[in-house]
Order: C-alpha cells, then sequence, then structure tokens
C-alpha cells in the first residue's frame, strides 16, 4: 500500500503488546510481527520466518529470543538468527534474519518508521494533553475502508447535520458558514476561526485531537490494509479529578464514542473503499478545505510501503544461508 514517506505511524496500543509472547497484527498492509526484548523495549518485524515463511508471531519467547513455531529457529532483538535446532554448531548466515522495521514506543502507542531514509531520533509529534485523563476511555474500531477516507471523514465539518442529526449534529445549523483551514508542515488546524473553542487538529500521519473546553477527543488511524483500518479512540476531560470517576466518565465517553461512530462507519463504508487522491474524479467543493489541504499534503508525501531494499536477493537456498565453515 501507499503511505506517507519518513513519517512515524501509531500502529498498536502498549496495552495490547504483553512482554511474555510475540503479537502478530496486520498493518500498512503487511503481516507484522511486535515483541518486547528481555529490557521491555519494543521491537518490530515482517511476520515471516526467514526459513520457510512460518509466521513467527505464532511462536514464544525463550530467554529473550523470538522462536518460530516451526522448526524453532530463534531471533535476537535485531532480527538475526541465534539458533538452528537441527545444526546447534554451525556458524548462522547473517542472511538468516528477520526482517525488522525501526519501532518506538511512546504516549501509549508503538510506531513503526515508513522509510525509505533512516528513522529519526527526534520526538515523535504528539499532542499535549496537559492534566487531563483518559483513563477508561481507549477503544479500538474496526472499519472496511482505506485509512484515507477515515482521516477525511474527520477533517469533514459539513457531514454533521447529515450523519450525525440525532446526536452532535443536531444543533449544528451553520454549515455554510466559512471554516478557518491551516496546514502548517504536517499538521492541518481547522475550525470555525484560528482561536475558536472548537478545533479540530491533524498530525501527519494518522493522529487527530478535537478540542472542545475541557472534553479533548484524540484519535489515531491505523492503516491495516488497502481495504481495512481501526481506529484507536481516546476521550480526554478535566472535568472530574478523582481516579475511579475519571475512569467511570471515559467509560461513558467510549461507550458515546461508539455510537457516533457507528453512524459515520454506516455512511463511509458505503464509499468506494479506495486510498484518495488529490484527482480521483470527485467533485469538491470549496467546504471540503480541510479534505483538499490533506490530499495535497499526501501526494507530496507520498510513497509505497516497504520501501524497496537494495542488495537483497529474493531466495536463498540452504546452502547459502547456513555456513559450513565451522562444521
Ligand atoms: S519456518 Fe521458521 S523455523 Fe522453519
Ligand atoms: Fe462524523
Amino acid at each position: 500500500m501507499h503511505v506517507i514517506a519518513n513519517r512515524w505511524y501509531a500502529l498498536l496500543t502498549s496495552a495490547e503488546l504483553q512482554s511474555s509472547r510475540p503479537q502478530g497484527a496486520r498493518r500498512l498492509g503487511q503481516d507484522l510481527v511486535f515483541w518486547r526484548n528481555t529490557a521491555g523495549s519494543v521491537r518490530v518485524a515482517m511476520d515471516a520466518c526467514p526459513h520457510r515463511g512460518a509466521k513467527v508471531s505464532a511462536g514464544r519467547m525463550v530467554n529473550g529470543c523470538l522462536e518460530c513455531p516451526f522448526h524453532g529457529f530463534q531471533f535476537a532483538d535485531d532480527g538475526a538468527c541465534t539458533f538452528i535446532p537441527p545444526h546447534p554448531d554451525r556458524t548462522i548466515s547473517p542472511a538468516m534474519r528477520l526482517d525488522t522495521l525501526p519501532s518506538r514506543e511512546e504516549h501509549g502507542f508503538i510506531w513503526v518508521w515508513t522509510g525509505p531514509e533512516a528513522a529519526t531520533d527526534a520526538p515523535i509529534p504528539f499532542f499535549d494533553f496537559g492534566d487531563l485523563s483518559c483513563a477508561g476511555s481507549a477503544d479500538a474500531i474496526p472499519v472496511r475502508t482505506h485509512y484515507t477516507r477515515a482521516i477525511e471523514n474527520q477533517l469533514d465539518y459539513s457531514h454533521l447535520p447529515f450523519v450525525h442529526r440525532r446526536t452532535i449534529g443536531r444543533f449544528v445549523k451553520d454549515v455554510a458558514r466559512e471554516q478557518f483551514v491551516e496546514t502548517d508542515g504536517d499538521v492541518i488546524r481547522f475550525g470555525p476561526s484560528k482561536d475558536a473553542d472548537a478545533l479540530i487538529e491533524f498530525i501527519g500521519p494518522n493522529i487527530w485531537r478535537l478540542r472542545t473546553g475541557r472534553a479533548w477527543q484524540f484519535l489515531a488511524f491505523v492503516p491495516v490494509d488497502d481495504d481495512n483500518m481501526l481506529y484507536y479512540t481516546r476521550s480526554y476531560q478535566g472535568v472530574v479529578g478523582v481516579p475511579g470517576l475519571s475512569w467511570l466518565v471515559g467509560r461513558m465517553g467510549r461507550f458515546f464514542n461508539r455510537f457516533i461512530f457507528a453512524e459515520d462507519t454506516a455512511v463511509v463504508e458505503s464509499q468506494p473503499a479506495v486510498e484518495t487522491r488529490l484527482r480521483m474524479g470527485e467533485m469538491l467543493v470549496p467546504s471540503d478545505g480541510p479534505i483538499i489541504a490533506y490530499r495535497r499534503w499526501r501526494e507530496a508525501n507520498r510513497t509505497p510501503f516497504p520501501p524497496e531494499k537494495k542488495g537483497r536477493t529474493p531466495t536463498s537456498t540452504q546452502e547459502d544461508v547456513v555456513d559450513k565453515r565451522t562444521s
């Protein structure tokens, strides 16, 4: 699939990855395996054993190594194979390794770098939620569409009184009012005006926040593949400071979000489930300003994933990968 080049994508929540076992997940159009090394740091690789292609995510952790469930080959946290049970005394070729991807864990998410350039050490852009709490509110909502459709649905003001006419759009009567839209690097902001109380901010490639008073919504738009995406949602609030009550309010926000998202999903899944492009035959109008800004930004930064690797042979024989010098 196509993604935004050289960016960190939020792809999994920290809560989904235990330290005791690997976790497989389809993301960015690939089957990926996520695991933690002995220090608890996250590692991510293509979920395919270099031996004969079994999914290593179905394996287990053995002494800090990821063990393939098929023939028990073990892989260290840099992806290198460290043990081949039928050939314990032979030197293992460096080519026998998992195809790893740069990853980081921040803000309760696991982020993967898209390349093709080397990953940056700079802080991953995120929102400042100050003293607000999101306890109890985290949720995951799958939608059968390309993730760009879901992003655009959240950059769209004029759908509110139609899609959400019984809920959050009930009192929206002013869709003809001009919206403020601003693109600033990877950030798109929009709302009634620059200093409005309700302002939406999207940080490319895949996170979003709606600020309203002391109740803020957060979304991550997770690309599963060309036909599927997943929302990770959180509701932040500063209304209740008592821990148990905060959690309860978070849980209520989660329930409410599911209801609102069901309204969105019904219409978004009725659109063609394709990646959106600046020129794709749709007739955009001025009220689609934030969507046009997103498509422009995307066109300027779009790239295939995974990036092409140089100098790799597509297939190897056992003779290539097991060095017999020590046998
Ligand atoms: S396929 Fe993984 S060890 Fe054989
Ligand atoms: Fe909506």
